[in-house]
């Protein structure tokens, strides 16, 4: 079953400080974008990526495309200001196909297998989204008082990839710009049609490279799968 990704990578890695867009810093001497680029690249399902990224830094990604061998960008269209514009702004340029990834450049660790089960659910469903079950006990406090222990069977802390048949994301968005609804991800947009989103169990290593310490934890993760 193929797709096509949209990688949104125009943010500015602010809780990262690190000074330039956070996607450029190396993890064991490649960066965080060229590893997640590779697995898209490599996955025989993948048909095209899409990245959405800052104007001034369209050019020197570009050079590192060529520079790591990455053939499936079909185009880098503008970022926006909110990480859903920028998806947005891949939309926009996409052809119809089957099934849109909408996946974290952030996120470098998403593993093929986990890719192909979220395909596979939103072909049969229309809307699957990655997510981990919550580990921690979890409690909602207000003003510094625990008000609630939330049951923590229900609870799921969801990544990306978000996977979606291609006309169900194109009418969500459609209705998110038309009445200025801004969601923390792209399930939200879908969620507010009224549509089932189906969970696809994914793997505690898909951390999103974030703050600082993440880049220890991704370090050791590429550590670890080269033994
Ligand atoms: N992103 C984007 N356009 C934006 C904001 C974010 O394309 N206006 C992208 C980031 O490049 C990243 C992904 O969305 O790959 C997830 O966002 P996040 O982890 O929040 O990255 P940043 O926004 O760069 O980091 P921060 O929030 O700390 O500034
Ligand atoms: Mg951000």
């Amino acid at each position: 079953m193929q797709y096509e990704v949209v990688l949104p990578a125009a943010g500015s890695g602010k809780r990262m400080g690190a000074g330039q867009n956070k996607l450029f810093l190396n993890l064991l001497e490649k960066p965080i974008l060229v590893h997640t680029l590779e697995v898209f690249e490599q996955d025989s399902q993948c048909t095209g990526i899409w990245l959405a990224v800052k104007p001034e830094e369209r050019v020197f990604i570009q050079d590192m495309l060529e520079r790591y061998g990455i053939t499936k960008v079909k185009g880098l269209p503008d970022g926006g200001a909110e990480r859903q514009h920028s998806v947005h702004s891949c939309m926009k340029e996409m052809k119809q196909v089957d099934i849109v990834l909408v996946h974290d450049a952030a996120r470098p660790f998403i593993t093929h297998d986990i890719i192909a089960n979220l395909v596979r659910s939103a072909h049969d469903f229309g809307a699957a989204i990655a997510g981990v079950r919550a580990k921690d006990t979890m409690k909602k406090v207000r003003d510094g008082v625990i008000e609630e222990t939330i049951d923590r069977e229900s609870l799921w802390m969801i990544q990306t990839p978000q996977a979606f048949q291609f006309d169900l994301i194109v009418e969500a968005e459609d209705v998110a710009e038309k009445v200025g609804f801004l969601g923390t991800d792209e399930a939200m947009l879908v969620e507010r049609l009224g549509h089932e989103v189906h969970i696809v169990e994914s793997s505690y290593e898909n951390v999103k490279m974030t703050t600082q310490e993440d880049l220890v934890f991704g370090e050791a993760i590429l550590r670890k799968r080269a033994l």
